[in-house]
């Protein structure tokens, strides 16, 4: 069984994700980590993540400890993942480890997104998780907080907007809905709600 959970930042699809995975004993991958590592890798060194080539060679080479490291979910990694994330050879240097753990035997969830429309489009279930960009960016502000992060709100939702733009409108695997995915707005729930709709939403 495959899930596939898209959605953009912050709307819940990795927590629901996550939640799925552990609810039918199934493995799970956060993509948006392989992005997040290609971005922090090119931060560290410095390259231009405009470099389309040089994000493409980190890609390939990927030291895939950079999943463990604490900055990935700095806000400075997460743009750094975004503008990445354009480059066509880098998006296909990450399907084949994204479609391998796919294949597992017992099946997998993903999130992302891309994972129902380009990685699994065959995934058994399809989930398109949203929620009003102001209660993003809140859970988002949240988060960063309770992280130590010098966050602030105002920004968190111009990231957020710039973000969902690149993501939503870039050539190559933009963020979108399958056609045959279910739309799930997360804006008036909390997280047991959520995962609720979402097991809901996979029952039938
Ligand atoms: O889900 P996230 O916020 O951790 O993702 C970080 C960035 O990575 C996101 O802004 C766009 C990119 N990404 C992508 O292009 N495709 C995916 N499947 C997952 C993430």
């Amino acid at each position: 069984m495959i899930i596939a959970v898209d959605g953009p930042a912050a709307s819940g699809k990795g927590t629901i994700a996550r939640r799925l995975a552990a609810h039918f004993d199934l493995p799970y991958l956060d993509t948006g980590g392989l992005y997040r590592a290609v971005g922090l890798a090119m931060l560290r060194a410095e390259s231009d993540p405009n470099d389309a080539a040089r994000a493409a060679e980190v890609a390939e080479t990927l030291d895939l400890r950079l999943l463990d490291d604490p900055a990935l979910r700095d806000a400075a990694t997460a743009e750094a993942a975004s503008r990445i994330a354009v480059h066509p050879p880098v998006r296909a240097a990450l399907v084949d480890v994204q479609r391998r753990f796919a294949g597992q035997a017992p099946g997998a969830v993903l999130d992302g997104r891309d994972i129902g429309t380009v990685i699994c489009p065959d995934a058994d279930h399809k989930l398109f998780v949203t929620a009003d960009i102001e209660t993003r960016a809140a859970r988002r502000h949240k988060e960063l907080i309770a992280r130590g992060e010098a966050s602030i709100y105002a920004r968190v939702l111009e990231d957020l907007r710039r973000r969902d733009h690149r993501d939503s409108s870039r050539a190559t695997a933009p963020t979108r809905q399958a056609d045959d995915a279910v739309e799930l707005d997360t804006t008036d729930l909390d997280i047991e709600g959520a995962v609720a709709a979402a097991l809901a939403t996979i029952a039938r």
